[in-house]
């Protein structure tokens, strides 16, 4: 594993990052997880667009350009050997004696970090548990910002209930998953979500309803739905960088469709290996 910061390749056990740096005291700052296979960085452009629109709306300067982002990435690849991996991205609003106005005179610091990932295979093909809790987030989960503190809490009550994920609830409507877009099918149809502040624009969220979907001949209704809804639905996925496209086999105990991953989630899973490879 290796890291990116003041402009130069470092190693992670490294320390790289300033006390004051306002990433640390305020969760004043955006980030982006992009895959890496096969040496490549996978949506990497649709990845660095999300990243200016959430920098815009946090009022950070943009200092990098795209081909300087690409080459960061692709020097963290070869540098680091890492052909299958994830790397991570963070810009601050820099480093200021602590106060919470923006300060002045600040440069937006980016540090990057690449690791090694494993294919999860056994996720996929079997399928997950996840858990209905409360969405406690912010107004703003459109930004992709480092305040994750709610995300955290609810992955890990997830975990304490033997699930893998948290699908969210916001007035009677299912949101998103603490790192993951949210979809069911009923009757051949996709149901997810419509982009607002009250989720993410996932990358494969996008993908799945700009390319698979139609490649399969699949319609995708982006509406609200409620967690009984789900109840009645055929099969669930989760979907994102690094759970890429997987089954939800359960949820608060109840059993999606047929309790395995269903045969429309199994074509979205192939037709996305497809575009992997
Ligand atoms: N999570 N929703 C939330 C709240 C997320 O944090 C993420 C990504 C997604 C899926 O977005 P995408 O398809 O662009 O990865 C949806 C990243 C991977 C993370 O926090 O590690």
């Amino acid at each position: 594993s290796l890291g990116f910061a003041n402009g130069t390749i470092i190693d992670l056990t490294e320390n790289a990052v300033p006390l004051e740096d306002r990433g640390h005291q305020f969760g004043d700052g955006i980030y982006e997880v992009t895959r890496v296979y096969n040496g490549r960085c996978f949506a990497l452009e649709k990845h660095i667009e999300r990243a200016y629109r959430s920098l815009r709306q946090l009022k950070i300067p943009a200092v990098h350009t795209y081909e300087e982002f690409a080459q960061m990435h692709h020097l963290l690849i070869t540098e680091s050997g890492i052909s299958d991996g994830a790397i991570y991205f963070q810009i601050t609003r820099g480093v200021a004696p602590r106060g919470h106005g923006f300060p002045e005179n600040v440069v937006p610091r980016l540090t990057m970090s690449i690791r090694p990932v494993a294919a999860n295979n056994r996720l996929q093909a079997d399928g997950i548990k996840a858990l209905f809790i409360p969405d406690e987030r912010w107004l703003r989960c459109d930004i992709k910002s480092l305040n994750l503190l709610s995300n955290v809490l609810g992955k890990q009550r997830a975990k304490e209930a033997g699930c893998v994920e948290a699908i969210q609830i916001r007035n009677e409507f299912v949101t998103e998953g603490t790192s993951t877009n949210f979809f069911i099918i009923k009757d051949e149809l996709l149901w997810t979500h419509p982009l607002s502040n009250l989720i993410l624009s996932g990358v494969t969220r996008s993908i799945i309803i700009e390319t698979l979907a139609p490649s399969l001949g699949l319609t995708v209704l982006e509406k609200p739905f409620s967690p009984e809804f789900t109840h009645k639905a055929d099969e669930a996925f989760i979907c994102g960088t690094t759970s890429e496209i997987t089954p939800v086999i359960s949820l608060s105990g109840a059993v999606v469709g047929d309790g395995a991953a269903g045969p429309v989630t199994q074509k979205l899973q192939q037709a996305y290996q497809m575009l992997i490879d």
